[in-house]
């Protein structure tokens, strides 16, 4: 992975809660975020006194690294979303800059928590379809905006292959959003659930109250039986 090739945009644990429908009682599982990038879910539920481990490739980066690229296309990022304001509601983050204000004190409660998460283990540099984790190791795997949304940068099979591994190494996994960068149900998402199926691996499609991209409304769960 090459720095210059991420484009680092995290969102909160609010937005979290409510993409993942967290009860309080799941804040009590082993969590695992993967691909959680800069967003500050693992702080937050650090400080919280909850069990969380993120992983993701850009975790072998340093924090200054990170935030210098964080910085760099910040301007880019907020102009491609002024550009297609029209893709997401507004209803709740208000305005492109309330939007831009939310994703960058996520970024930088993220970053104050980098290093010392790293040192405990918090955070993980590692990769989807191979995890360092033990089967079982968390009860509850989150994929915030990775799975399904990239539709057109991975295919069925690598798709296929990150769900498996998730549900290896969680026993419960939920995965937002479903629909593809273009706002359309992710093309792979029901093939997908048809093999896990085969696999023994059951999912339902559950309505979020969460509403940011049009059509984004349900995530994925997926449990071994
Ligand atoms: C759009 S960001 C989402 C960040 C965070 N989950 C959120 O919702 O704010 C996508 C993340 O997926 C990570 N990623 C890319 N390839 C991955 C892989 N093979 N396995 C796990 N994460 C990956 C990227 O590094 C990036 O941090």
């Amino acid at each position: 992975m090459e720095l210059d090739h991420v484009v680092p945009w995290g969102r909160s644990f609010e937005e979290y809660q409510r993409m993942f429908n967290l009860a309080p009682a799941d804040l009590d599982k082993r969590i695992l975020g993967c691909g959680d990038g800069s967003a500050s879910f693992n702080a937050t539920l650090t400080a919280r006194g909850c069990r969380v481990v993120s992983c993701d490739p850009v975790y072998r980066f340093s924090p200054e690294a990170i935030r210098r690229r964080v910085d760099a296309v910040y301007p880019e990022i907020m102009a491609k979303v002024w550009a297609n304001a029209s893709n997401y509601l507004w209803d709740e983050l208000g305005t492109v800059e309330q939007l831009g204000e939310v994703r960058m004190a996520a970024m930088t409660d993220f970053l104050a928590d980098f290093t010392e998460g790293c040192e405990q283990g918090r955070y993980c540099d590692a990769a989807l379809p191979d995890l360092p984790f033990e089967d079982a190791a968390f009860d509850l795997a989150l994929c915030s905006h990775y799975l399904f949304l990239y539709s057109d940068h991975l295919d069925e099979e690598g798709h296929l292959q990150g769900m498996r591994e998730l549900c290896r190494v969680a026993k419960e996994v939920r995965v937002f959003p479903l629909v593809a960068l273009d706002g359309h149900h992710s093309r792979h998402l029901d093939a997908v659930m048809a093999a896990l199926a085969d696999e023994g691996i059951r999912t339902s499609l559950e309505p979020v109250d969460y509403r940011f991209q049009k059509g984004a409304t349900e995530m994925l769960v997926a449990t071994r039986a």
